[in-house]
């Protein structure tokens, strides 16, 4: 197939066009590289040893969406181009729903009037919203808490209702858990702008040297160890869960299909901590500070769906996902060059 990957710079969007290349599909990168940097595009490149195809613009773009949809002749897309940022999405709500809804909307218009009807999209186990009983089913009813996680149960909705008005679309809307880890190679990995959100990256800096100790949100949530949990799953599983899909999508009769990539495993904070200490060697300073607004106990998937439907499960594990995340950070201490 030849596939259109929006957010194709980012830490997702990287690994899949690595392995669509790999299982033999033509690739076209859109990014706007609002939250990504030119030089993942090399890396990609010295993996596939093939050019990458890639187009440098904003996909809230129509006229530019057109455009590309007339020059390609694409058989799918794969939308993985949005903002994430949690807190960010509070104080810029305006921007993350004219962002991420805006995307959404040039690609389905470029979609219904060139024929392209397989979309798989990155949706996040963050419509679960504020206190969903575990493991997270596919259908559990869907909300949020913040506005970022308000625009991916919005775009659920409109491929939902672009799927009424058109039988003939295939969309899969993937509820991811927590994407970690990084290419075994160490060549790509995550590399969040400014003071990491998330646990992993953030441990990884520590390890690294770039920050000195990691703050632990709270130790006093019903867990194992009174820190949080959650589903940690290695980003080339993920990846590899979007080509699963990509398959399926071509088989099915349904309009939208919803299937959650996790590995159905929780980990702990101070669990994760542990496992990182074993894969760089050396202990690793952490302080204890309140919980963080907005943070459940825990949240891990149910994945029987993905595996009956999808023939997919997660195979790497927590060590798996620490050790190549070392790799990573310890080769790109400062993450990618400019
Ligand atoms: C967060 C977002 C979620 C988003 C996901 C993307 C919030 C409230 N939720 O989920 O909407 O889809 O990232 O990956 O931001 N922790 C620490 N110290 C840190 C960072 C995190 O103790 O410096 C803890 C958290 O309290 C949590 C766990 O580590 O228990 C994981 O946190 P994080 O990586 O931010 O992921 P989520 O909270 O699951």
């Amino acid at each position: 197939m030849r596939v259109l990957v929006s957010g194709g710079a980012g830490f997702i969007g990287s690994h899949t066009v690595v392995q669509l290349v790999a299982a033999g599909h033509d690739v076209v990168v859109v990014d706007s590289f609002a939250n990504s940097k030119r030089s993942v595009v090399a890396r990609i490149e010295a993996l596939t040893g093939r050019p990458v195809e890639l187009h440098a613009f904003d996909l809230t773009d129509r006229d530019k969406t057109e455009r590309l949809f007339g020059e390609e002749a694409l058989d799918a897309v794969i939308h993985f181009a949005g903002y994430k940022a949690v807190g960010e999405s509070v104080e810029r709500p305006v921007d993350y729903y004219e962002n991420n809804l805006g995307t959404t909307f040039s690609l389905l218009r470029a979609m219904s009037r060139h024929g392209v009807s397989t979309m798989v999209f990155s949706s996040s186990a963050t419509v679960y919203g504020a206190d969903p009983p575990v493991p997270m089913q596919e259908d559990l009813p869907t909300s949020a808490t913040n506005p970022y996680g308000w625009t991916k149960v919005m775009q659920e909705q409109i491929f939902r209702d672009a799927a009424v008005a058109d039988p003939s679309l295939r969309i899969a809307l993937l509820r991811y858990f927590n994407p970690v880890g990084a290419h075994p190679s160490g060549t790509m990995g995550e590399d969040p702008s400014g003071i990491p959100n998330n646990l992993m990256p953030f441990i990884a800096q520590v390890a690294v040297g770039r920050r000195e100790r990691l703050g632990v949100f709270g130790n006093d949530y019903p867990t194992v160890d009174g820190t949080g949990v959650r589903d940690y799953i290695h980003v080339e599983d993920l990846a590899a869960g979007h080509i699963a899909a990509l398959h399926r999508l071509t088989q099915t009769d349904e309009p939208v299909s919803v299937w959650n990539l996790g590995t159905g495993q929780g980990t702990s904070v101070l669990e994760l901590l542990h496992a990182f200490e074993r894969a760089c060697g050396h202990e690793l300073p952490y302080e204890v500070l309140p919980r963080r607004a907005g943070d459940i106990a825990e949240s891990y998937a149910d994945p029987s769906r993905a595996h009956a439907e999808l023939g997919w499960r997660a195979v790497k594990t927590i060590d798996d996902m620490c050790r190549d995340t070392w790799r990573w950070q310890s080769q790109n201490p400062e993450g990618y060059p400019e």
